[in-house]
């Protein structure tokens, strides 16, 4: 038994290991390659050569913003570089009921809570929220961390198709009376770029009283007027139970939260795993995620050029042939079809100076290999123009546009 377990392992651990060689031995491998250093807000330094930086979750261009570093640099002053432990003991510094605070105020709720990265908080929060007896209903292209929460809850798990409505509310009517129900999504897809029909998740969640959980991970500085998400965007406040983000995209940290009612937090922070037997987020961290939140609301024009700088691109990309299959946001896919194709755009986009990244199955469904370009707030009009240039002739130069 022993050995044939040995065995599978060993098999896995070589399969992955041959397909990573492969690649590399191509000269496709564009994984886990280091940013040396940060050039302004758009470029970055990788193996020597600058880049455009065109792979950034930094959507507001907020990593390096001279009042984050400074509450940073601050709270390395006041309390060093790490906590006493785990936040139920002695972990929690004021700066963590600071951040609280301002995430409670930012996304109008009565509290919130933190935890040390968006993909724990996910993990702890659907399996504290929902366990055997009860369901959670999930759109087929949420992100891993929601999946992995859901299968450890030991909840009925039922995935409907991705942003179909109708598909939803058949699920609905699969719960039995009685039973907890969760519905979760993401409010922008990760892969895709596209946004969730909020409204009429909304409607449903109503009409079959069902718990609603949206995962603001790349919404939060992209979404809405003022960038503060999903429920601004569509004029619809205090519509979600559990307001899920992360403080890794928008917010230039480490961490993820949730928003919610006192009662709901109170119980989080009382019987959520990760918050209980994991170590709190250190207070740099910490503090340059509040400093963060306050930034986006003090400097609203980086929403607003961050919107521009998205149509231009999308459009941009679109009339030159590109599909970008229904992104309205700041990730904007470029489909190749192949992996083959996916690297080889990445190769020679990286070669003419612009850091994109290739996602390829099983992130993404076979045959639907892309690049997944972003746009930031930092990125100037002229540069964009030039990008979507660069693209077309490499999409040409590998054949994924024709001519
Ligand atoms: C939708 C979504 N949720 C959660 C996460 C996990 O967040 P983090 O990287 O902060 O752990 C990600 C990360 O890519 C994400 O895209």
């Amino acid at each position: 038994m022993a050995d044939q377990m040995a065995d599978s392992i060993q098999k896995r651990i070589e399969a992955m290991n041959r397909r990573v060689e492969s690649i590399r031995q191509q000269d496709l491998y564009f994984y886990n390659q280091p940013v040396e250093e940060l050039r302004g807000g758009s470029r970055v330094l990788v193996n020597g050569r600058e880049m455009g930086m065109y792979a950034s979750y930094s959507y507001l261009g907020l990593v390096g913003h001279p009042k984050i570093n400074r509450a940073a640099q601050q709270a390395i002053e006041k309390y060093g570089t790490g906590t006493h432990g785990v936040r139920t003991l002695a972990g929690t510094l004021t700066i963590h009921r600071e951040l609280e605070e301002t995430i409670a105020a930012f996304k109008h709720a009565e509290d919130a809570i933190t935890y040390s990265s968006g993909y724990v908080t996910n993990l702890t929060v659907v399996s504290t929220l929902v366990g055997r007896g009860d369901y959670v209903i999930s759109d087929k292209l949420n992100h891993a961390s929601i999946v992995d929460g859901c299968l450890m809850s030991g909840a009925k798990f039922l995935r409907f198709q991705h942003n179909d409505m109708e598909a939803l509310e058949h699920r609905l009517k699969q719960v039995p009376d009685g039973c907890g129900k969760l519905v979760i999504a993401d409010a922008v897809f990760s892969m895709d770029g596209d946004v969730i029909d909020f409204p009429k998740m909304v409607e449903l969640c109503k009409k079959y009283r069902a718990w609603l959980m949206i995962d603001e991970a790349h919404s939060v500085g992209v979404l809405g007027e003022r960038g503060t998400g999903i429920e601004e965007h569509f004029g619809m406040p205090n519509t979600i139970d559990i307001k899920m983000g992360t403080l890794s995209k928008t917010i230039p940290s480490v961490g993820g939260y949730v928003a919610g009612k006192k009662e709901v937090i109170c119980y989080l922070r009382h019987a959520s795993r990760a918050y209980i037997f994991s170590a709190a987020l250190p207070p740099a961290q910490a503090a340059a995620a509040k400093a963060a939140f306050e930034v986006i609301l003090e400097e609203p024009w980086r929403v607003k050029k961050l919107r521009e700088n998205a149509a231009l691109f999308i459009n941009g990309l679109k009339q030159s042939g590109f599909d970008t299959m229904l992104t309205e946001t700041a990730i904007v896919p470029i489909l190749c079809g192949s992996d083959e194709a996916a690297f080889g755009m990445t190769r020679a986009a990286q070669r003419k100076g612009l850091f994109v990244l290739p996602v390829v199955s099983p992130a993404v469904p076979p045959g639907l290999a892309r690049l997944r370009a972003t746009v930031t707030a930092a990125h100037e009009k002229e540069e964009i123009e030039q990008a979507i240039e660069l693209l077309s002739e490499v999409g040409k130069e590998v054949g994924v546009l024709s001519g």
